[in-house]
């Protein structure tokens, strides 16, 4: 079994539950059999089992879910992150089947290492996620870009994610299997919501997956990437956290009170739905 479709399968389905279904609603497994593609089951199954997969970023966010995710399907699991404490504090929290090393994906060194391991522990990688990525807080203008940073973000959201397909390829040609994923975002294909910066890591995660599954694919490795729309991961919760500070509480808001400051970019007070006039559906 592959692990695009399952990733796919349980990303697509969650979000559908989580916001396609009013509350109260369900799908019977019958209906929910009939809606999805042929090959799709929805029986429980351990789709991964006896598959080792190294994911960088999974000390948190996504890469943990993922890390869960995997686990639960019978792979085990090594978290690559720059975050100690945490990765280790998670690692110890998914169980036996996890094992944690420390890695920043700016360092070609620590990603070898972080492949080697995987290979020592569990003899194996059939799977490579390089998902670890930062947001990027700077100016919306391209005329006051921020070299310095821009360069920061490539390094971890591109160049991470090339020297993780680089090292992950090193074990699986000779095997002449696997499957590598990264971590891309609707900012690659979809301008203007996203710092430049950000969207042009992300731009260049999808053609890096282009070209490099193009090679890959004559020793049986596949190379796919996924663009999440918005989570609310760690990641996210912090970008929103400087895009609106908390100025309530802060002393900015020393001469407001008993206000009700509504958040919701005008809604409450002009905006309509824009739903179509059923004349016009
Ligand atoms: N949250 C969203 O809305 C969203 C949307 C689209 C894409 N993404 C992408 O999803 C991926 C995961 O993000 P998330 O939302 O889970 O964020 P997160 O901050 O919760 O997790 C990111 C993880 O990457 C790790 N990391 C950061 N720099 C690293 C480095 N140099 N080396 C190794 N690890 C490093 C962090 O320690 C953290 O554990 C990122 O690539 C992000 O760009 C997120």
């Amino acid at each position: 079994m592959t692990v695009k479709p399952l990733f796919l399968f349980q990303f697509c389905c969650g979000n559908m539950f989580k916001f396609g279904f009013s509350k109260g609603a369900s799908i019977s497994r019958n209906s929910l059999a009939e809606i999805l593609p042929k090959g799709f089951s929805t029986q429980i199954e351990r789709k991964l089992e006896g598959k080792v997969a190294l994911i960088t970023g999974a000390a948190n966010g996504v890469g943990k879910a993922t890390a869960t995710k995997f686990i639960n399907n019978g792979a085990k699991v090594i978290i690559a992150d720059i975050q100690h404490q945490l990765g280790q504090d998670t690692a110890k929290e998914l169980g036996p089947n996890v094992a944690f090393i420390a890695c920043d994906v700016t360092k070609e060194s620590d990603i070898s290492n972080a492949v080697d391991f995987a290979i020592s522990k569990f003899n194996q990688l059939d799977i490579m996620y390089n998902n670890a990525g930062v947001h990027c807080n700077s100016s919306p203008s391209i005329a006051d870009l921020d070299l310095a940073l821009f360069d920061r973000v490539m390094s971890i959201n591109a160049r991470g994610v090339m020297a993780g397909i680089k090292h992950a390829s090193r074990v699986m040609i000779p095997r002449r299997t696997g499957s590598i994923l990264c971590t891309a975002s609707i900012t690659g294909i979809m301008a203007g919501v996203s710092q430049h910066s950000y969207a042009v890591s992300k731009a260049t995660v999808i053609g890096i997956v282009k070209t490099v599954a193009s090679e890959l694919c004559k020793y049986g490795i596949r190379v796919n990437s996924i663009s999440p729309f918005i989570m609310p991961t760690p990641f996210i919760k912090e970008a929103m956290n400087q895009l609106y500070p908390v100025y309530l509480a802060s002393e900015d808001a020393k001469y407001v009170n008993g206000h009700n400051l509504v958040v919701d970019g005008g809604f409450t007070s002009f905006k309509s739905l824009g739903f179509p006039a059923p004349d016009q559906v």
